[in-house]
C-alpha cells in the first residue's frame, strides 16, 4: 500500500505516542509525548555555545549542528521514553517558522522517518507549539484562555478559544521582546541569550533610570520594542561620548521592568476584557524570574489562574512540538512528501 493510502486509514488514538522533532533554530529537540499532554523522553542538544562569539545565532553553523546532532538525538529520545521506533503512532515536526536551513534538516528527517515506519507525518507551527506548553505544565488546561506569548521571534497576546482557534489580539510592531533583549544585552557587552545574561545584570541594579513609554496613549494589544531598545543604545552612547559614569545595572533593570510590566499589563487586561480565569504564559523570555514573579503577583492579585510553563518548557523543545502534533494529529492534519520548510509562517497557520 502506498504511504498516504495507509496513512489515511491509520487510526487515531487519544493515547497516541508522537515522537516530536524540533530545530528551528539553535536547538537540535527530540521529545516523545503521550497522549498530547504526557512527556515520556525530551533530549535538548543546543549549539549554543557555537555561536556566542557571534552574538547571535549564525544560521549555517546551526544548520551544520543540527545535520551532526539530529540521528543521535532522536535515537535517545526513543530509548529514554522506553520505546521502539514501531510503538510510535506518528511523527510530528516544526516546519515554520525559523531560520530555512535548520528546518530542513528536521523536516526531512521527520519524512524519511514516518515514511519507512508507514506512519503519519504532522506538520507543526513553533508558535503553536509554544502556547501548547501550557497543555503540558497543566494537564486540566483547556481552553479558551489567553497566551501570552513571548519569544526571539515573536510578541503576541492570543485568545486561544479551542483547540484549533487562535484570536490573534495584538503583536510587535517591529522587534519582538526577545529579540530587544538579546540586542541590548550586546550594546551592555553581554553575550547572547540576551535574556538571562541582562536578568543577571538587572539583579545588581535598581529601576531609576526614565526610558519612553511603549505606544505612549495607544489602547489595545500591540507592542513596539524598537524605540525602547534604541533609547537604551542612545543612553549608552551620550555617556560614553561625554565620558560620563553609569551604571550598567540600573539600565538593565530598567529596561528590564519597561520591557517586561507592558506584558503583563496587557496580558491580565486581555484575560478581564474576554471575561476568562486563565492566563497561559509561553516562549523563551517567560523563562525570565522576573516576569514569572511579576505575574505570579499580579494574576494572585487579579485572582487569575496563571499556567506557567518551566523554565525548560518556555525555551524551545520538543515536548511542545508533540503536544501540538498530537492535536493536529486528533485533526487528521497529515502532511505527505512534499512538505517543505517555510521560514516565515503566520501565528494561526496550521500547515
Ligand atoms: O522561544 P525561544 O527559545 O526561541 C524562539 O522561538 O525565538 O526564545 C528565544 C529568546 C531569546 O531572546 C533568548 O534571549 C531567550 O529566549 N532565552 C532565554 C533563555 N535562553 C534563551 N531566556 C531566559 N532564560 C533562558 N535560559
Ligand atoms: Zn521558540
Amino acid at each position: 500500500m502506498k504511504y498516504l493510502d495507509k496513512i489515511k486509514t491509520a487510526s487515531l488514538k487519544q493515547d497516541a505516542l508522537i515522537l516530536a522533532i524540533e530545530s528551528s533554530c539553535d536547538e537540535t529537540a527530540a521529545s516523545v509525548v503521550k497522549g498530547g499532554r504526557e512527556i515520556l523522553s525530551s533530549v535538548i542538544m543546543s549549539s549554543m555555545t557555537e555561536h556566542i562569539p557571534f552574538g547571535g545565532v549564525v544560521p549555517e553553523i546551526a544548520s551544520r549542528m543540527h545535520t551532526t546532532a539530529i540521528s543521535l538525538t532522536v535515537e535517545k529520545a526513543v530509548s529514554d521514553a522506553g520505546i521502539t521506533l514501531g510503538d510510535l503512532d506518528a511523527i510530528a515536526v516544526t516546519y515554520g517558522s525559523g531560520l530555512i536551513g535548520a528546518l530542513l534538516v528536521g523536516v526531512s528527517y521527520a519524512k524519511a522517518l514516518a515514511y519507512s515506519l508507514g506512519i503519519p507525518l504532522v506538520p507543526v507551527n513553533h508558535v503553536r507549539g509554544h502556547v501548547s506548553a501550557g497543555y503540558l505544565t497543566d494537564k486540566e488546561l483547556t481552553p479558551p484562555f489567553i497566551c501570552l506569548l513571548a519569544s526571539g521571534g515573536h510578541t503576541a497576546i492570543i485568545d486561544v478559544k479551542d483547540y484549533y482557534t487562535y484570536d490573534v489580539l495584538g503583536g510587535t510592531l517591529d522587534d519582538a521582546a526577545g529579540e530587544a533583549f538579546d540586542k541590548v544585552a550586546r550594546v551592555l557587552g553581554l553575550q547572547y541569550p540576551g535574556v538571562p545574561n541582562v536578568e543577571r545584570l538587572a539583579k545588581g541594579g535598581e529601576n531609576n533610570i526614565e526610558l519612553p513609554a511603549m505606544l505612549k496613549g495607544k489602547k489595545g494589544y500591540d507592542f513596539s520594542y524598537s524605540g525602547l531598545k534604541t533609547a537604551v543604545i542612545n543612553y549608552v552612547h551620550s555617556k560614553e561620548q561625554k565620558g560620563e559614569e553609569y551604571s550598567k545595572e540600573d539600565l538593565a533593570c530598567s529596561f528590564q521592568s519597561s520591557a517586561l510590566d507592558i506584558l503583563v499589563k496587557k496580558a491580565l487586561i486581555a484575560v478581564k476584557e474576554r471575561g476568562y480565569k486563565t492566563l497561559s504564559v509561553g516562549g523563551g523570555v517567560s523563562a525570565n524570574g522576573y516576569l514569572r514573579e511579576k505575574l505570579q503577583k499580579e494574576c494572585g492579585k487579579k485572582g487569575v489562574k496563571l499556567v506557567l510553563p518551566e523554565r525548560k518548557l518556555c525555551t524551545d523543545n520538543a515536548s511542545m512540538i508533540g503536544a501540538e502534533g498530537f492535536l493536529q494529529y486528533l485533526n487528521k492534519n497529515y502532511a505527505d512528501l512534499t512538505l517543505n520548510a517555510n521560514a516565515f509562517i503566520e501565528i494561526t497557520a496550521t500547515k
